[in-house]
């Protein structure tokens, strides 16, 4: 089995694996979408609510996937207000752009942008915004920094990743399958991931180093709630990037094994609804620039 790159060992092809692989899961992101946010739009909210986003701003959103919280954000700012949407994937932002466009947000526009080199006029936006995106990054003060750089002075910044090990179940669930159906390995702590940057306080730390002021951190929780185990197991199988990089280099019967072992502890979350029902961490930290 050959060796995924890792950031330090080659980082331009760790970079263009994960190009490729989260264009590879984007129509899963579409053909989810409502499922997935059903539970994350209040985020989204929140998130354009602490950037203080309103009528006629300006508005930056880094590793904006399919659209968000960028289009949250170009409804809170109107016609007067702009929105860019930036992401590495192309097939994202080509799939962000179809949405704005579905839902006549003519003020949204989006842009393959790598968040690390974030390429955008200096000092151009009132608000800065990434949700579940920087925690991803081999440099994530590079694109805080690149986010910092971006705003004007007074602008806020508002950034969301996922809480820490033991506080995600529904993206922790199938990794601890995998581990005891097929030895699957725990993800290195040195690689970039999605729990990467989720302990309390940790967050707004890379905020303060990337040179913003009065910076504050919250929790939040996001509630995901399948109809069932197997539509949960359905969703990670076509959304998740991760997962999917993780499983790639092993046989089919050894992935149809961590599936069926993913649906069955699955019902250990079915609630009194009778929806398999998973309440997530989230941590949110805002920041602004200084004059
Ligand atoms: C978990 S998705 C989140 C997307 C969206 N913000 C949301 O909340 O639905 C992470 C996104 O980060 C993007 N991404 C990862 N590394 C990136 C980088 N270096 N620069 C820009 N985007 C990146 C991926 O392409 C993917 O679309």
């Amino acid at each position: 089995m050959s060796t995924p790159p890792t950031p330090a060992s080659d980082p331009e092809r760790f970079k263009s694996g994960q190009r490729e692989t989260w264009s590879d899961v984007a129509d899963g992101w579409r053909k989810w979408w409502r499922i997935f946010e059903a539970g994350a739009q209040p985020l989204s909210d929140r998130m354009v609510m602490l950037a203080g986003v309103g009528p006629g701003a300006r508005v930056l959103d880094v590793a904006t996937g399919i659209g968000e919280p960028a289009l949250t954000a170009a409804r809170a700012a109107g016609a007067r207000g702009s929105v860019l949407g930036t992401d590495l994937a192309p097939r994202m932002i080509a799939l962000a752009d179809e949405r704005a466009r579905e839902l006549g947000l003519a003020n949204a526009k989006f842009r393959e942008l790598d968040a690390e080199r974030l390429d955008v006029p200096a000092a151009s936006f009132d608000a800065a915004l990434s949700r579940w995106g920087v925690m991803l990054m081999m440099d994530p003060l590079a694109a805080l920094r690149g986010m910092h750089r971006a705003l004007v002075p007074g602008g806020r910044a508002v950034a969301a990743v996922w809480g820490a090990k033991g506080t995600v179940p529904f993206m922790t669930l199938p990794g601890d399958v995998a581990q005891r159906e097929i030895d699957l390995p725990p993800m290195p702590p040195d690689l970039p991931g999605p729990l990467k940057l989720g302990r309390p306080g940790q967050l707004a730390e890379l905020l303060r180093e990337a040179g913003f002021e009065r910076v504050e951190e919250e929790r939040f929780e996001t509630v995901l709630a399948f109809a069932s185990p197997s539509e949960y197991s359905a969703f990670l199988q076509d959304l998740s990037a991760t997962l999917r990089r993780a499983l790639a280099e092993h046989s089919v019967e050894a992935r149809e094994r961590v599936w069926r072992g993913v649906e069955r502890e699955a019902e250990a979350w079915r609630d009194t609804s009778g929806r398999i029902v998973f309440r997530n961490e989230v941590r949110i930290a805002r920041g602004v620039r200084g004059a």
